[in-house]
């Protein structure tokens, strides 16, 4: 994953550039660094976020700057590891989004003494020490020895001109008032027209001039408008993203009945599963739960063969063909797995709809179709309002009568609950040893989509699971210090699942659930639901008390939900 800026033009100061950068932390934050041109090539880089190092850059003006935030895929985190890096001869400075497969081997060429870092990146800038001629010939001849997925930014010890090439990670480069400015992310971009690297694409960038090459010939993508493009936004009076974006959520389902409203009258809406009879929806982590959503209820409602697959896995086992209408949904619209499903989609002539929040995404622009999430910004890493969000589309696209679905989500706002979450119950949490949601049906999606929430966010060893299935293996986890967590939100089976949390109360756990039903037993504390919603606004409803569990205790272990350990927001590399 990781963000890069990059800038040459008019001097500017250096910190100018890392307010850009830090726009780009929920890309990754272990390490961070800088390297910019003063006469000579000038480094600074460290663990953490790049708030510290651009302290110590005040006064500092430069006019040829690139930045990174990175998020670790080999290599452990550490100063050495942290990006730029600097080639052996002193004379090639690099920073890198992606992973660099054949790294091994070209180290190996190259000669492995000549590493400080363990990391991929490094073979790019050694690369470049070992081809000839002039630095544009060494940047083509290294680009093209490597395999895997990058964007890259380089710079040599004269200074003058920024390379950058792309494949698989994004990268876009705009003209701002005072020169180029390239980055991960458009949002870095304010209203400036910019471009889109394609795949395979070198540009070599001076104060006045990108020039874009694929191969040896010269090419001249357009222009893209940049309106709207920076996304920020504060916290306000919540201590956590995540609080306010759980918050924002019925104004989000507000905005989602508005559009859908306007779009419902859409010709190319209404048909939007055309004649193909085979759907297949796609997505990673929380974005795979909705989607496992969204294949019961358009199975269900449109009576279609809907089926829905963990990106990473359809995109080497799975078999598409021309019949299929592939969905693919993502909060970034970058997510790498998705986005190989995207293309494999695309080459088996399937027809494509993404569904994002992000309309100037990679996975956008490639689409046959694109449905606004119209979430706004989410910054917390957690997916919150915008896996709701995913849930409201995905139901009004499940009913043949889209006026319907809407019309219930609009009744469902009104009442949306806002009470917060009893602190005994968190206070139980926060201490379990281990902790199961269960659930039947859709609540056994949403019981995942609870115990990803809190793994992400809390470091608890928390497990989805269908309920049925605990006493067939899983059971023998459960011993006092054990939370079971059950979402029940159907009546038909509210006993059957009440049975399987009886079976582990009488093996030492503690349970409760979360339910529209009252359950008798004073054993079980109780998160109350809505009374009489519609089956797919039930999956809205609790897990919105899910995230503001996993958000409460979060904050009672002192952890920070909106920047977990070990995670990104924008998963960008396979
Ligand atoms: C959600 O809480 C997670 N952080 C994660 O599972 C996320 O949903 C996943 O990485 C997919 O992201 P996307 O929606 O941007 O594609
Ligand atoms: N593979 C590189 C590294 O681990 C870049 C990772 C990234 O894209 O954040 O340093």
């Amino acid at each position: 994953m990781c963000g890069i800026v990059g800038y040459v033009g008019k001097k500017v100061p250096v910190q100018k550039i890392l307010s850009k950068l830090q726009g780009l932390e929920y890309r990754g934050y272990d390490s961070s660094g800088v390297a910019y041109f003063d006469g000579e090539i000038k480094l600074k880089k460290d663990v953490g976020t790049i708030g510290s190092i651009s302290k110590e850059m005040l006064g500092i003006n430069s006019e040829l700057v690139i930045s990174h935030t990175r998020w670790a895929t080999h290599g452990e985190v550490n100063k050495t590891n942290a990006h730029p890096h600097l080639s052996y001869g002193n004379n090639y400075v690099v920073v890198h989004n992606g992973i660099i497969e054949n790294y091994k081997e070209l180290k190996a060429q190259i000669g492995e003494d000549k590493f400080a870092s363990t990391t991929d990146t490094e073979v790019i800038c050694n690369l470049m020490e070992t081809q000839s001629g002039r630095t544009f010939e060494r940047f083509d001849q290294t680009v093209s020895k490597l395999v895997g997925s990058y964007a890259i930014l380089l710079f040599d010890k004269m200074g003058g001109t920024l390379y950058a090439a792309k494949n698989k990670s994004p990268l876009y480069a705009a003209k701002s008032p005072n020169g180029y400015l390239l980055a991960s992310d458009v949002s870095c971009f304010e209203d400036w027209d910019y471009y889109v690297l394609e795949d395979g694409m070198v540009a070599t960038i001076t104060q006045n001039l990108i020039k874009f090459y694929i191969g040896k010939e010269q090419v001249f993508p357009q222009l893209q408008q940049g309106n709207n493009l920076c996304a920020q936004t504060a916290k306000g009076e919540y201590k956590f993203f995540m609080q306010k974006e759980i918050a924002e959520t019925p104004q989000v389902l507000k905005n989602i009945c508005k559009t859908y409203q306007k779009l419902a009258k859409n010709k190319q809406f209404l048909h939007i599963f055309g004649k193909n009879s085979k759907v297949l929806l796609c997505g990673c982590g929380s974005a795979y739960h909705a989607c496992a959503l969204g294949a019961r209820w358009i199975g269900t409602g449109r009576k279609l063969d809907a089926r829905a697959a963990i990106a990473s896995e359809i995109k080497y086992f799975g078999k598409i063909t021309k019949k299929h209408v592939v969905i693919l949904l993502s909060q970034s619209g970058e997510t790498a797995d998705t986005l190989a499903v995207l293309e494999k989609a695309k080459k088996a002539h399937a027809k494509t709809i993404v569904i994002t929040n992000t309309m100037h995404s990679t996975m956008a622009r490639k689409a046959d179709y694109v449905l606004p999430l119209c979430a706004g910004p989410e910054v917390a890493v957690a997916s919150t309002k915008a896996y709701s969000a995913m849930l409201a589309v995905l139901y009004i696209i499940s009913c043949k009568n889209a006026g319907f679905a809407i019309k219930n989500l609009s009744k469902y706002i009104k009442n949306a609950n806002n009470v917060s979450t009893n602190s005994q119950i968190i206070e139980q949490i926060a201490n379990a040893k281990r902790i199961f949601f269960i659930g039947r049906g859709d609540d056994a999606i949403t019981a995942s989509e609870g115990a990803l929430k809190l793994k992400e966010t809390c470091y608890l060893d928390s497990y989805g699971y269908y309920a049925g299935e605990l006493k067939h293996g899983t059971i023998a986890l459960v011993e006092p210090g054990t939370i079971i967590i059950a979402v029940i939100t159907n009546n038909r089976i509210k006993d059957k699942t009440i049975n399987a949390v009886e079976e582990c109360l009488s093996r030492g756990a503690e349970a409760m659930v979360v339910s529209n039903q009252i359950i008798q037993n004073k054993k079980i504390k109780q998160i109350q639901l809505l009374p009489n919603l519609p089956s797919q606004i039930y999956a809205i409803d609790a897990v919105i008390e899910l995230q503001k569990l996993s958000c409460a205790v979060a904050d009672k272990r002192n952890c920070n939900p909106d920047r977990p350990r070990n995670l990104a927001k924008s998963v960008t590399v396979e």
